[in-house]
């Protein structure tokens, strides 16, 4: 080995970023996954400037006094608000820099992002240059169904079909990967925060009570099902009466939550039901027998794998690590940044 290449694999801290619109997660060479938190930013709203980012930034989510928000920079898969994505960029980076020892600081990272694939050139140059004015090297942008599909391991550079469904918090990702190249893609905006919301609406339209998304996605996480299984788990929840405007509690079982969520997941089965009538029929041998991988949070929704099989009538795949799969695929380019050259998707551009 090269002193250079050994000085490189010592010192660096290259890392690679998964800029989700709910999760922003950060894998640090050597390290492994060191960040993992929601992409949320607080700012003072006269001054605009910055006060937390992250868990501590989430925690204001809907409680907020006049002069702070807490925003979501990234909502619905594109940068919606593009200076608190860079400070959210810049802040997590320097974040896993002040963490390194101090002597990692010599050298300055290479970075792989994954971004949404809906982002604009002016989007991607935003996130170009955040991860630059945060020290980077060099900056790789990859397209998150890609480095999902990395992450599941999947044969993306081989002449086969592999077919990838990424339900995350704004969007569902769904790409058809063959040869390197993505084949076929959709993105619907009908994903986590989606089905967050059906609750809600659920909710009140049912009990006449309102309830706010934290307490909606914690119902989602906790009772969240897409096929019914043995039992009904029931939990209660708290709010404010519609018409009395007091508190009040009510109960609400799995079984409520799946058909207020059914009409969502309907959507996004159309959505790869439409993927699967536009790919190539070879590619479509391939993946009736490797099966469709789905990734992101929403995988986790119990059953989901068996209703998307019964309806589509091909087998499904839940990754590993859904909540992961795009931050592991970053953390396999930085292995081997070959990779990324084989990958021709015009999207996967470099800047050195
Ligand atoms: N156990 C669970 N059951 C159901 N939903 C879950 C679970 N865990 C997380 N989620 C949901 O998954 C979503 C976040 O997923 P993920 O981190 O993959 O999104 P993201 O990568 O930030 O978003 P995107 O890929 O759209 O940019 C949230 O809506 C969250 O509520
Ligand atoms: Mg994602």
């Amino acid at each position: 080995m090269a002193f250079s290449d050994f000085f490189w694999n010592i010192f660096t801290f290259d890392i690679g970023i998964d800029l989700g619109t709910a999760n922003t997660l950060i894998f640090v060479r050597n390290q492994g996954v060191s960040i993992s938190e929601p992409s949320v930013v607080a700012m003072n709203t006269k001054t605009k400037e910055i006060l937390s980012v992250g868990y501590d930034a989430q925690k204001m989510l809907g409680r907020t006094p006049a002069s702070i928000i807490a925003i979501r920079p990234l909502k619905d898969g594109v940068i919606s608000d593009f200076e608190s994505t860079k400070e959210m960029i810049h802040y997590f980076i320097e974040k896993v820099h002040k963490d390194s020892q101090k002597f990692f600081k010599i050298a300055r990272p290479r970075v792989v992002i994954g971004i949404p694939s809906a982002i604009t050139e002016v989007e991607r140059k935003a996130v170009i240059d955040a991860a630059i004015s945060a020290g980077a090297r060099n900056v790789y942008l990859i397209e998150e169904p890609m480095a999902a599909a990395i992450g599941c391991d999947l044969p993306i550079t081989e002449a086969t079909g592999s077919f990838i469904v990424d339900i995350g918090g704004g969007t569902s990702d769904i790409a058809v990967i063959s040869l390197g190249g993505i084949v076929v893609d959709k993105s619907i905006r009908v994903a986590g925060d989606e089905l967050t919301h059906d609750i809600i609406n659920y909710v009140r339209g049912k009990y006449n009570l309102l309830i706010g998304e934290t307490s909606a996605e914690k119902i989602k996480i906790n009772l969240g099902n897409a096929y019914p299984g043995k039992e009904n788990k029931k939990i209660e929840i708290k709010g404010r009466d519609i018409l009395l405007g007091l508190p009040k509690v009510v109960t609400i079982s799995e079984a409520e939550v799946r058909e207020a969520m059914s009409n969502s997941l309907n959507i996004i089965i159309e959505a790869i039901y439409d993927a699967l009538e536009e790919t190539p029929p070879e590619l479509v041998s391939d993946i009736t027998e490797r099966g469709i991988y789905i990734t992101g949070g929403g995988a986790l929704i119990r059953g989901i794998k068996k209703l998307f099989s019964e309806k589509i009538k091909v087998p499904f795949v839940v990754a590993d690590d859904p909540l992961k799969s795009v931050v592991i695929g970053t953390a396999k380019i930085l292995e081997d940044i070959d990779l990324l050259k084989s990958i021709n998707s015009s999207d996967s551009d470099t800047y050195v």
